[in-house]
């Protein structure tokens, strides 16, 4: 196979919703279709359960189930397809928005009877943001949920997004009969038994015919037609381009338990969703079908075993093809390194393989010289961008509770702060650190990790911060900035970077600290160039 039809056939995706939409079960019946798994229960619930277990025991399950779920790939005819897995807990969701810098387009999941959920919103204002393209499922019509229209309604005004419906339910809950697919003009019927069985559809080409009648009943029938009507009157009509530049999202229904509608979104999927799309870097724009190999790191996960200090970096190719034993620029380090055994993902299991192309996930054994955000190229200096960290919402002290291990401690700190576990930031008036989280369960995970994996001990300390804002002024030297940081001196830290960040301690202060020096740009991610 040529190089461009390998970067054709490869569709790189995740799969975006609030806990308990469906996220796994779908994953799951995306994955039976590619022949991938034997049969459905085998994608494991990567979620956080409440409850039985303690917290960092929950963590510690849920790390090796996610190694396992981290990337799912199969193949459906013909298509390459990656699942890049997306932690829906909120306290995770930092993981979530930098696995999104890696995915040429989103599926949404949403639950019919509970709408637009928190998080979903959230997490589709990043891909707005980024223009990803975005497909809808509206998922678990076998039960009574919100009336169709309603809902689209909701997810145009709760997402800013602009549907157009690509399948249509008729009826739902105890009613439910089936789904009229628009996209292929096929009528597919539902039935509560023999779950896993795909149904292949009924062609229907002429919504007036009376077969449909005959098929759905009168009054169903007579309903759907309407509907439909309202639907081409209302609704923008399906095009490809407004929807691979994210300015239009194709909506469909189903029941990801029943398997109802699936294989429809895949079909629709394959088709329109993008190969892999050209990445910006600093430098320049990067095409996937250039020849030369280049890729970034979006994630790193330490390993299971405590004594081997061993993690797998993920790097996903943005173009050329990465070869085993091959010596690549490590951008940020400025060293040329080859890797003997870089594992691609195939449904639940990883193999060692020689090649792999754009849009692929490679998994890099690393001892720690992988940083989140790092480039690889066969020799330009390039850096690609689009990993911003963005505000923490819980701020702590961390204090060294074992002197003879202030070695380990630093040492964990910075290695799990390379992986993307937390924020650290040094204040500039005294030095000490402040941990910065997206959710509380991180201050758990790092104590428990701390002492398991590095043999160090650290307490925490309460710190009244409300945000961080990265620090721009528009002239170093004006007079401006100097008072800016003599005023706010007990405010200002430093990044991992390096960066000036401002500890502000309420929404007030970053508004008055606004107004009184306005040449001094606040930012709520490290990354505000673009
Ligand atoms: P998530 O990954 O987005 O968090 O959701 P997940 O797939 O785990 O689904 C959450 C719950 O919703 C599960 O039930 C799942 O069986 C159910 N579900 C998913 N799709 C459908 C659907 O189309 N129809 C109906 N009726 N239910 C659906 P659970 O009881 O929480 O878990 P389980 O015990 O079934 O695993």
């Amino acid at each position: 196979m040529s190089f461009l039809t390998e970067i054709e056939r490869r569709r790189t995706f995740g799969i975006i919703s609030h806990p308990d939409a469906g996220k796994t079960t779908l994953t799951e019946k995306l994955l039976l279709f590619g022949g991938a798994i034997q049969e459905a229960g085998a994608v494991k619930n990567n979620k956080i359960k409440k409850g039985a277990t303690s917290d960092f025991m929950e963590i510690e399950r849920q790390r090796g189930i996610s190694v396992a779920t981290s990337v799912l790939a199969f193949i459906y005819k013909n298509k390459k397809i990656n699942i890049l897995d997306t932690p829906g807990h909120k306290d995770f969701a930092e993981d979530t928005f930098r696995t999104l810098t890696a995915v040429d387009s989103v599926i949404v999941v949403i639950d019919v009877a509970k709408g637009v959920e928190p998080q979903t919103e959230k997490l589709v204002e990043v891909c707005r943001m980024r223009n990803i393209p975005m497909l809808v499922f509206i998922n678990k019509l076998d039960r009574e949920g919100k009336d169709a229209f309603d809902l689209l309604d909701e997810v145009e005004q709760k997402l800013g997004l602009r549907v157009t419906p690509m399948s249509f339910p008729i009826g739902m809950g105890y009613d439910f009969k089936g789904i009229y697919n628009i996209w292929e003009k096929k009528l597919n019927l539902f039935s509560g038994e023999n779950k896993q069985k795909v149904s292949e559809g009924i062609e229907f080409d002429d919504i007036d015919s009376s077969e449909l009648d005959k098929t759905v009943g009168e009054s169903a029938a007579e309903t759907l037609r309407e509907e439909l009507e309202l639907i081409d009157e209302v609704y923008p009509k399906f095009n490809s381009n407004e929807y691979l530049e994210g300015n239009l999202q194709p909506v469909f229904f189903g029941s990801a338990l029943n398997n109802f509608g699936v294989k429809e979104l895949l079909d629709a999927f394959i088709e329109i969703a993008p190969s892999p799309q050209p990445k910006k870097a600093e430098e320049r724009q990067v095409d996937s079908k250039e020849n030369k190999m280049t890729g970034f790191v979006f994630k790193i996960h330490a390993n299971m075993d405590p004594k081997h200090r061993d993690r797998l970096a993920f790097v996903k190719i943005v173009s050329g093809t990465f070869k085993r034993n091959t010596p690549y620029l490590h951008v940020r380090n400025n060293k040329k390194v080859k890797f003997s055994s870089p594992n691609a993902f195939f449904a639940e299991k990883k193999e060692i393989v020689d090649e792999s192309f754009p849009g692929d996930i490679v998994g890099l054994h690393d001892t720690g010289n992988f940083k989140i955000g790092d480039t690889l190229t066969e020799g330009e200096v390039l850096n690609f961008k689009g990993i911003p960290s963005f505000s923490p919402e819980h701020f702590r002290y961390v204090n060294n509770a074992d002197p003879m291990k202030a070695k380990q401690l630093y040492k964990g700190l910075d290695q799990l702060m390379d992986e993307g576990v937390a924020q650290l930031f040094t204040l500039d008036v005294n030095g000490r650190k402040v941990i910065g989280t997206v959710g509380a369960l991180q201050y758990e995970v790092i104590q428990y990790r701390l002492e398991h994996e590095y043999g160090a001990k650290c307490t925490y300390e309460n710190l009244n911060v409300h945000k961080a804002c990265w620090v721009e002024p528009e002239d170093e030297k004006n007079d401006e900035f100097k008072e800016f940081k003599r005023v706010k001196q007990r405010y200002l830290a430093k990044d991992k970077q390096g960066k000036m960040v401002f500890l502000a301690d309420s929404a007030f202060s970053i508004q008055m600290t606004q107004q009184k020096y306005p040449t001094v740009k606040l930012h709520f991610t490290s990354e505000y160039d673009q």
